[in-house]
């Protein structure tokens, strides 16, 4: 076992009481997900979509990573192989728990991106009341978060490591959404062993090789000291 890729959703981050998308309190003031999380819907209502990821953003300096992202981060510091972590997660408690070889294919809270000159730059406050962008000045900035219809980034570095893997771990989420749903498929294809780590049985059980059931802060733990122990 010297390759691992772990791909974590909502569920990591939910212990750590940042609601996930599609659980029974994964509504925000009434709103489904795609009524926010699109370009459309930026298009039709910005005040209303800049308002949902403010008050996301502000969310979290009340909140931090709990045992199953600091176990992540041990695996990280002493596995002496390849190793990746992608997270769906926009938050920042990977990184705070001390990951570093870590991904967001989903964007980030903490950054914002300018639709005029393509600036990225990181981002702590409100994007509502359009701000400049610290570039080009414009007030165009959006969340740096990608919407449905858009392109997950480091998809290129997100395959090429799916590839070369022995291991993929998938934690915390629901399998609803793609190309994640699909690494499982992608990391069977390259002879990978496959386990899933989830609260419940996701839509994409059935594909794992195994499958252990429970909370991440439990599950992630026990899972970190078997790798290490070897
Ligand atoms: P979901 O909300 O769809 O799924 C979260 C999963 O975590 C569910 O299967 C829960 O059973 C599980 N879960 C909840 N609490 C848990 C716990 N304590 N321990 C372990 N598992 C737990 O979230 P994602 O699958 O991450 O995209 O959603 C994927 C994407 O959909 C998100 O990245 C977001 C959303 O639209 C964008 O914003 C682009």
């Amino acid at each position: 076992m010297d390759n691992i890729v772990i791909l974590t959703g909502a569920g990591i981050s939910a212990e750590s009481g940042v609601p996930t998308f599609r659980g029974p309190d994964g509504l925000w003031e009434g709103h489904r997900v795609e009524d926010v999380a699109t370009p459309e819907a930026f298009d039709r209502d910005p005040v209303l979509v800049q308002r949902f990821y403010d008050a996301r953003r502000a969310a979290l300096a009340t909140v931090a990573p709990n045992a199953a992202h600091r176990a992540l981060a041990r695996l990280d510091a002493a596995w002496p192989g390849d190793l990746l972590i992608v997270t769906q997660n926009v938050d920042d408690l990977h990184e705070r728990g001390g990951a570093k070889r870590l991904l967001h294919m989903h964007g980030e809270l903490r950054r914002a991106l300018c639709t005029g000159c393509g600036a990225a730059p990181a981002w702590d406050g409100d994007l509502s009341g359009d701000p400049p962008c610290p570039r080009c000045r414009q007030p165009r900035l959006r969340p740096d978060i990608v919407w449905f219809g858009e392109m997950p980034y480091h998809m290129d570095a997100i395959e090429a490591a799916i590839a070369g893997c022995d291991l993929f771990v998938s934690i915390g989420t629901s399998g609803a959404v793609y190309p994640a749903a699909n690494f499982v498929r992608w990391a069977e294809a390259s002879g990978a062993a496959t386990l899933e780590l989830n609260l419940e049985p996701s839509a994409g059980t059935p594909l794992f090789d195994s499958a252990r059931h429970g909370p991440a802060s439990l599950l992630v733990p026990a899972l970190v000291a078997e790798l290490l122990a070897g």
